[in-house]
Formats: structure tokens, C-alpha cells, sequence
């Protein structure tokens, strides 16, 4: 179950257990983390599979009035999605398929890529249904250093493999996706409607997809996951999407089916069963790293004997103590014997097992009986499948691969005979009833009849024509609800499809078209014939054309609603995108127009200062108030931004900030003289314009999505300096101006007043400033270290991991 590099490609496995804390599996790895072994009860947890239990071995051998495969029984295929599903439809005799694969990634597959093969072999024994194989050479393609041509050329390798393996010819289909998705509209089509059901971000999180994977990757799970939809082979179900499908595999390929089974019901398909065994092991141990690019881990089935029986006699971990004294005494260890492990897997004789377990664990058998044991079960096996592969040739395997009818032997309920896939497939027919008669289209085009046959009781039809699944013999057989009269029936042909309009025997409503209740899933209620004329087909034997261009009239309503509604569709994503621009441009506008007044404050204040110096004050103030005003007033829509959400900002920082610098500026500096040349006032007007000039700017290149990271990293490190000095130089200016506003006492409310308060600027003031100092300061300043931490810590680390 180990994987190899990518470079090789001769006899590499496809399992890679690398070394890590945390158990680790996807199609593509399998890391035991810390532990020596998998945990497969946390895996079911963490895929939310099922468990098998008892209860579901025993309806397994009910069921198939069987007993369970030596597999089943011995747990390792130990987890199951909705398997209960496929055993109620074989009790049922309803039809479904079985799904395997293989990602030809070496020419010779190895003994874990052996078990479920060999597992569905026995499934299809056992259930007697199609099976479909699908090599994915296009996987290994986009997985692998290799060529095209490679992994085509081993998947041919492996399906010789596979095919020695024993599977029926007559109930197999094996293609490569190479050559059948080039051969196939049905299997692309649901390729690409998959693939428009799953965004990338849902296909990162099932398969761990990064940024640097070729986008093949990407499009491949939808490959994997269309073979288990029917009607992706309409040469074997004859077009029908809904045939379930049991895949047995190991529980790595789960992603795959977990995505197949989203997308399912949202494409009108059933949801695929699976049946998922545990890793069968390398040779080194049970959690050991089992690799090609170590040979000597795995036993791959073009082995001689010869090498069979070294590699286990040289690398099998032995569960045996290190003397044989100490053997004798206290037994050896099947939990890790990796040659007791494989009989579990290959001895099918459960007293034998039994009777090995027992006597290595009680020390009176050695660890080199077992490997005996095993090199003569696994030499057997292998050979007999080289022996068979000798005799597989390129045609036999072109036999395998041409598309064709299956024999798929099901019940259909109301035809009381054995319908096999290989003579004949079923016609998709439509009906719909007045009280005089009913009508029946069968959609088949260029029909040449063998047998149409209409009794009062039932109606047979059979013959040569074009339907869903192209040109092949269809063929059906109805027994009618009721009688009905043979002698006044008629046949219409259409373009594509024929209608037969018969009569009933009484005029009266039928509650269906079939004798018994059975849902027929060929047949359908023609629901567009809703206008459908109630006459008698006798006098108006023109009806049918004039309920064909009702058929018509009804299409194109429905066409037309279809393209209003897509119509509506665009429109409402244009509104949108109009909008979201509308607003993008509104934002730009008001971030340029601060941008630009803050910078004219700021090149002023500068002046001022490089000029006057200390007295910078007393020409500052009136240079620049009107301008700073309109500025701080223009700024409340910085507020209304984030309420709307049209920007991102934090609400709470945003209104400190705001409504901080409207005290200073409108309660305190403008109607107090004394404050108009303070230099804590000039240090404002530094501090206040030094950071807009930063921050507007940074805001409209975010808009714009442009990412320059000098101006990411003066936005997140101005402040560091700027916010302090801009905050004392507000206490400074409050502490030097509250003389004056004591003295004043413009916004103050003496008593007697109408509401019995009284209030008192300078004292608020002076509370302002501890609450200030206290509380909105470190808030602000917490803010913007936690906002340049994110912005700039993280993704300096960031950097630092991929550059490691
Ligand atoms: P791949 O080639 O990796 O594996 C082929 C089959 O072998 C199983 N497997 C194992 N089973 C037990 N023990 C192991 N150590 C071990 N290693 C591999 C796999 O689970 C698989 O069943 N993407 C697939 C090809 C594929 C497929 C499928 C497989 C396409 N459609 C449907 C299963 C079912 C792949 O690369 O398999």
C-alpha cells in the first residue's frame, strides 16, 4: 500500500506512509502518523463511513445464502457506505453493477492492489452482475513523471493482470479512460456536469489540493467519480441513470466516492455504495513504509517463486521472539508477524488459521513455518495468475475493452421473462389518457419492426430503430390495466418516436397504465400532454398531430420561460456587478478626495514647521482649518462605510477615531483661541495628516486589488510611531486649552436649567482624557497591532514555511 517515487516505473506501488504525528490518508498517501498501524475505527470516523458489523454480515449472508467471504468474515473489509442498499435491491432482484479500478502506475501490480480485485471477483460470482473496471492512466499521467504513452501502455499490462485474475468476459467491461472518454459523449458529459457541481475550494478540502498542482489534478476526481453513473455505458444499461453501483476498493479511494455521492442527487443519479477493505501491509511490519523505490517491501505479481520465497524469507517481519528458547516459552506476536498477517489475507481455511494462531502464539510453532505456509499459498496464487496472464493476449484485452452489451440478467416486474442486455434493450415510452383511450409513444426512430402485437389484454413490441442508446433492438411488453379494443387502435409515425392510440373497452379513468403497481422506470407519464384532446380517436383520427403541435406549442412555452428566467438571471447579475463597481468608484472618489485634503494639511504642516519651527502654531491654525473642517466632516461617511459594509473596517475602532478627533477639533481647538497656536495642536495636524496620507492611499490601491507592499508595510508600521504622538498630542492639547474652556464655559449647563442638570465642559473633558488614556487609546493601539500582525506577521511566516 506504499507508494514509490514518481520516476518509477517498474513495479511501483501506489501508497505512500510517510512520517508524521497524524494518521494521514488520501488517494495519494497513507501516513500511519505516530501510531505503528493505521487506526481504522478513527478513519471511520473521519470519513463517516460505517462500520461492518455483525448485523451486516449476517444480512450479507442471508441475502446471498452464503457465507461471508473470508474478507468479510476476518474484518478487513471492515467499512461501507449504504452497502445495505445494494443487498435490499439483489433481494429484490432489482439490477445494479459493481465498480473497480486501477491507477496503472507499473507494469506489475503488487498483492494489496490484488485483494480487491480478487474481492470483486467473488462479488461478481456471488451476485451475478456487470462489472466495469476502469484503469486511470490519465491519473497517473497527471500524478507521475510519465508519459502519456507510459501509462496508457501499463494500464494494457495491468488489464492482462486483471484479467488473469478470472473475471467473466461476458460480464466485464475494462477501459482506460484514455481511450473511452475519447470515445464517449455519455461518460464526458457527466465528467463535465461533476465537474461544474464541485468548486475548487470543496475539491482543496476533500483531496488537499494545492496551489502549486497542475489543474489536471484538479478536473481528474470527476473521471473517477462519472464510471459509477449508468448511464455513462449506454451499451450496457441502455441510457439508464439509474442503476445503483457497489465499488469495492480500499478505504484511500473514499474521497473520490464521498464527492460521487454529493454530486449524485443533484444530478438525478443514484448514490454509489462502497465497500472499503483495510491496507494490506509491507513486508517490514504492519505500519512499515511499503515502497517500489524499496523492492524489497512488496511482492508484486510478476515475482518468480523464487523471489517470492527470499523476499519473505529475508524481509517478513517476524512477530517471534529472539531465541527459540525464549519462543518456546513465550510465544510469538501475530499482531505484528507480517507472514501471519498475509495468511489472514490468502488462507482461506478459518480452522487452519485458527490452529496456526494458536500454536505460534503458545511458542510451539516458529516464525519459519509460517513464512512456508505463506510462500507456498502466495507461489500458488501468483503463478496461477502468471499462467493465465501468459495466454492473455493484446486482442483478448481488446475484447475486454470493446464497448457492448453485458449479460445483465434482471427481473423486470411486469415483463415476465429474463431480459438480457445482449439481444434486446428497452425503449423509453411515454402515455397519457383521455377518457376514451389512451396514448402510447415509444421514442424509437427509423424502426424496423420484428413484432408488434396488441391483445385486449397487453401490447408486445420489438424491433430495430434508433433510441437512447442509439441503433439496437428495442424491446417491450405492457399488460394493460384494463381491456381495451384491438380493432379501433391506430399507429402514428413520427419523426422520433411512434404513437399508438387504443382505445378502451369502457370510457372511464385508469389510475395507471399497467396491470400491476410496479414503477417501470422506461416508461414515463407524458405530463406535456396536458392539453391533450378527450375524443374518440375514431372520429378525429387527426387528433394525435393536432396533441403534437400541443406537445410543440408547450416545449416552446417552456423553452421560453427557461430563457426568461435565465434572462432574469443575467440581469440580476448585472445589477449586481453594477452596483458592486457603483460603489467600488464612490469609494475610490471618497478616499482620493481625503487622500488629497489630508495631504494638502500635511505638506502645510511641514512647511509651517520647516519655516517657523517653534512658532510653526501661530501660522498654522488658520492655513489649514478650513480644509482640516471639511476633511473631519466628510469623515462621519467613514461610519455610515462600515455600517453599510461597503468597507471593512472595525466599528468600534472606526467611531473612537472619529468622534475622538471631532472633540478636539470642534469642542476644543475651534472656539477656543488659546488653543489655535498650541504646538501639541501643530503636532495634531502632523500626526492626523501623516496617517490619512498612508491610509488613503493603501485604502484605493486595496480597491483597485492591487497589492504593493511598501504601502502594506507603511500602513501597518506608520502608526507605531504616529498613533502615540497623535494621542498625547490630543491630551496635550485638552490639558493646555482647559483654562480657557473652564474660563468660557461655552458648552457648559449651569443650574437653575429646565432639566435639573448641570454640566461641565472642563470636567467632562478631563474624564474624557482618562478614558482616553485608559481605555480607547490601548484599544486603538491593540487594534492596529493585532490588523499589522495579521497583515504582516503572518504572512512573513507564511513566506518563511515555503521557503523552508
Ligand atoms: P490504485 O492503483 O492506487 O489501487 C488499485 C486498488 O487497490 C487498492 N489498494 C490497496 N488495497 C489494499 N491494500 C493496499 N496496500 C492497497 N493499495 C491500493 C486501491 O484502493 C484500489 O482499490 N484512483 C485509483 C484507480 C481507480 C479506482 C476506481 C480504484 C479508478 N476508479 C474505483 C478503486 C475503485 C487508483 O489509483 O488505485
Amino acid at each position: 500500500m506504499a507508494e514509490g517515487d514518481s520516476n518509477n516505473t517498474n513495479g511501483s506501488v501506489d501508497r505512500e506512509i510517510t512520517e508524521g504525528n497524524v494518521q494521514n490518508v488520501t488517494p495519494w498517501t497513507a501516513t500511519t502518523g505516530s501510531e505503528a498501524t493505521f487506526d481504522y475505527q478513527r478513519l471511520i470516523k473521519q470519513f463517516g463511513t460505517t462500520p461492518v458489523d455483525e448485523e451486516l454480515i449476517k444480512k450479507y449472508e442471508r441475502i446471498t445464502g452464503k457465507k461471508a467471504h473470508h474478507l468479510i468474515r476476518r474484518n478487513v473489509f471492515f467499512s461501507h457506505r449504504s452497502l445495505d442498499d445494494i443487498l435490499d435491491l439483489y433481494e429484490k432482484k432489482q439490477p445494479f453493477y459493481l465498480y473497480t479500478g486501477r491507477g496503472p502506475s507499473s507494469e506489475s501490480m503488487h498483492l494489496g492492489h490484488l485483494i480487491p480485485f480478487m474481492f470483486t471477483k467473488h462479488l461478481q460470482d456471488i451476485f451475478d452482475v456487470p462489472l466495469v473496471i476502469q484503469l486511470t492512466d490519465d491519473e497517473k499521467f497527471l500524478w507521475r513523471d510519465l508519459t502519456l504513452e507510459e501509462a496508457h501502455h501499463m494500464a494494457i499490462e495491468n488489464a492482462k493482470e486483471i484479467i488473469s485474475i478470472g473475471f467473466d468476459i461476458n460480464k466485464t467491461f475494462i477501459f482506460t479512460d484514455l481511450n473511452y472518454i475519447a470515445q464517449s459523449r455519455e461518460f464526458l458529459s457527466n465528467v463535465l456536469k461533476i465537474q461544474k457541481c464541485v468548486n475548487l475550494n470543496q475539491a482543496k478540502k476533500v483531496f488537499g489540493f494545492e496551489d502549486t498542482d497542475n489543474i489536471g489534478k484538479v478536473g481528474y476526481p470527476a473521471v473517477q467519480a462519472a464510471t459509477a453513473f449508468s448511464n455513462s455505458f449506454p451499451f450496457i444499461f441502455g441510457g439508464r441513470p439509474d442503476i445503483s453501483c457497489l465499488i469495492p476498493c480500499a478505504i484511500d479511494q473514499d474521497p473520490f466516492f464521498r464527492v460521487t455521492r454529493d454530486v449524485a442527487p443533484r444530478l438525478g443519479y443514484q448514490k454509489p455504495s462502497t465497500f472499503y477493505s483495510s491496507f494490506f501491509p509491507g513486508l517490514e511490519g504492519p505500519g512499515s513504509k511499503m515502497s517500489a523505490s524499496i523492492p524489497t517491501s512488496s511482492i508484486f505479481l510478476s515475482d518468480s517463486p523464487k523471489t517470492i520465497k527470499d523476499k519473505i524469507n529475508k524481509h517478513a517481519f517476524s512477530g517471534g521472539k529472539d531465541t527459540i528458547e525464549e519462543h518456546r516459552k513465550l510465544g510469538g506476536d501475530t499482531t505484528v508477524d507480517i507472514s501471519y498477517q498475509y495468511l489472514t489475507f490468502f488462507l482461506e481455511d478459518d480452522e487452519a488459521l485458527a490452529k496456526i494462531k494458536k500454536d505460534y502464539e503458545s511458542g510451539e510453532l516458529l516464525t519459519g513455518y509460517l513464512k512456508k505456509e505463506l510462500i507456498s499459498i502466495l507461489q500458488k496464487i501468483i503463478k496461477d495468475i502468471q499462467d493465465r496472464k501468459a495466454t492473455i493476449t493484446d486482442e483478448v484485452v481488446q475484447e475486454f475493452m470493446k464497448p457492448r452489451p453485458l449479460n445483465f440478467k434482471f427481473m423486470s416486474t411486469n415483463i415476465n421473462y429474463t431480459h438480457t442486455m445482449t439481444e434486446v434493450l428497452f425503449p423509453s415510452v411515454k402515455w397519457c389518457q383521455k377518457l376514451h383511450f389512451i396514448a402510447l409513444s415509444v421514442y424509437v426512430s427509423e424502426f424496423i419492426p420484428d413484432n408488434i402485437n396488441i391483445t385486449k389484454l397487453y401490447i408486445q413490441f420489438s424491433g430495430t430503430g434508433i433510441g437512447a442508446a442509439g441503433r439496437n433492438k428495442y424491446a417491450f411488453e405492457i399488460h394493460f390495466f384494463k381491456d381495451i379494443e384491438t380493432e379501433r387502435m391506430r399507429m402514428f409515425t413520427y419523426e422520433n418516436y411512434i404513437e399508438f392510440r387504443i382505445p378502451k373497452a369502457e370510457v372511464e379513468s385508469w389510475p395507471r397504465l399497467t396491470l400491476k403497481p410496479e414503477k417501470l422506470h422506461w416508461l414515463q407519464t407524458d405530463w406535456s400532454r396536458a392539453t391533450f384532446e378527450d375524443s374518440d380517436p375514431e372520429n378525429d383520427p387527426e387528433n394525435s398531430e393536432a396533441s403534437m403541435r400541443d406537445e410543440q406549442d408547450d416545449q416552446l412555452k417552456k423553452l421560453m420561460s427557461d430563457l426568461y428566467k435565465d434572462k432574469e438571471n443575467e440581469i440580476d447579475e448585472m445589477k449586481e456587478n453594477l452596483e458592486q463597481n457603483t460603489t467600488k468608484t464612490y469609494l475610490i472618489c471618497f478616499n482620493s478626495l481625503l487622500w488629497c485634503m489630508f495631504s494638502y494639511i500635511f505638506v502645510v504642516t511641514l512647511r509651517m514647521l520647516f519655516v517657523y519651527q517653534s512658532e510653526a502654531g501661530l501660522h498654522l491654525y488658520s492655513s489649514v482649518i478650513s480644509t482640516l473642517m471639511i476633511a473631519e466632516g466628510i469623515q462621519f461617511m467613514e461610519i455610515i462605510h462600515v455600517l453599510l459594509g461597503w468597507s471593512k473596517g472595525d466599528l468600534t475602532s472606526t467611531v473612537f477615531q472619529n468622534v475622538g478627533r471631532w472633540i478636539i477639533l470642534f469642542i476644543v481647538v475651534i472656539p477656543h483661541e488659546s488653543a489655535h497656536s498650541l504646538p501639541a495642536f501643530t503636532m495634531v495636524c502632523f500626526c492626523w495628516s501623516a496617517i490619512e496620507v498612508i491610509r488613503f492611499p493603501y485604502y484605493i490601491l486595496q480597491l483597485l486589488n492591487l497589492d504593493v507592499e511598501m504601502m502594506t508595510w507603511l500602513r501597518y508600521t506608520a502608526w507605531i510611531p504616529l498613533y502615540p504622538t497623535g494621542m498625547l498630542s490630543e491630551m496635550l492639547t485638552i490639558l493646555f486649552t482647559l483654562p480657557e474652556i473652564h474660563k468660557e464655559g461655552k458648552f457648559d449647563l449651569p443650574l437653575p436649567n429646565n432639566f435639573n442638570i448641570s454640566f461641565n465642559m472642563s470636567l467632562a473633558l478631563q474624564y474624557y482624557a482618562i478614558i482616553v488614556t485608559l481605555i480607547f487609546g490601548p484599544y486603538m493601539l491593540y487594534h492596529m497591532y493585532k490588523q499589522s500582525y495579521k497583515k504582516l506577521g503572518l504572512n512573513k511566516k507564511k513566506g518563511k514555511e515555503k521557503e523552508n
